[in-house]
């Protein structure tokens, strides 16, 4: 079985930004520079037989490239413990777009529907459960976060290596998004 999620890779100055964002909260673990990324779809454990399948469908995925600007600070939090740590993105009609054609492509293929709402953020640390008041400096001092806006021309299929020191992403394949024309 392989653990499998589509997400858009960052580029290396807009991912060493995030890492500045790292520390001041006790129980947060922070991602790697290398493995910050946004989760379009989580596709999760899958036979390696509907590899091919998969591949197929996100090569069917027609969509235009667009800018992406990541701005503010949030977390993710289960039964009032916080589980999560992130950078939101801002309100983005084209990765609407773009999730929502992954999602049926991969319907297509055969891959569970995700039911919950796509909630598009770049996750930068992993909190063993925590009270909120634990993280409200955190956020409070990030809330204004803006970085410089990216150009964004392809989604990427990755592998996630679960192993006791935290997942590893491998990039498995990059699908280009179509070039817009200039405007004249
Ligand atoms: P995250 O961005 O909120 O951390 C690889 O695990 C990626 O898939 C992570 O970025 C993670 O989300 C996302 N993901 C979504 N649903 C998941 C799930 N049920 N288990 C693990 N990761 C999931």
């Amino acid at each position: 079985m392989i653990r499998l999620f589509v997400a858009l890779a960052l580029p290396g100055t807009l991912r060493r930004r995030l890492t500045t964002l790292a520390g001041g909260v006790r129980e947060a673990r922070w991602l790697d520079s290398e493995n910050l990324h946004l989760t379009l779809r989580f596709i999760g454990e899958t036979g390696e037989d509907t590899l091919a399948d998969i591949n197929h469908a996100l090569e069917q995925v027609r969509a235009d490239g667009f800018e992406l600007t990541l701005s503010g600070a949030g977390h993710f939090q289960s039964r009032k413990r916080v589980h999560a740590l992130w950078v939101g993105i801002e309100p983005n009609p084209s990765l609407t777009d773009l999730h929502a054609r992954i999602a049926s492509a991969l319907l297509r293929a055969g891959c569970a529907p995700d039911r919950r709402r796509f909630t598009p953020h770049v996750t930068l640390a992993r909190i063993k459960p925590a009270p909120p008041a634990h993280v409200r400096d955190w956020l409070e001092a990030n809330s204004l976060f803006r970085a410089d806006s990216v150009a964004v021309t392809a989604f990427t299929l990755f592998q996630s290596h679960l192993s006791q020191s935290g997942a590893q992403y491998q990039p498995l394949r990059d699908f280009p998004l179509e070039r817009r024309e200039a405007a004249p």
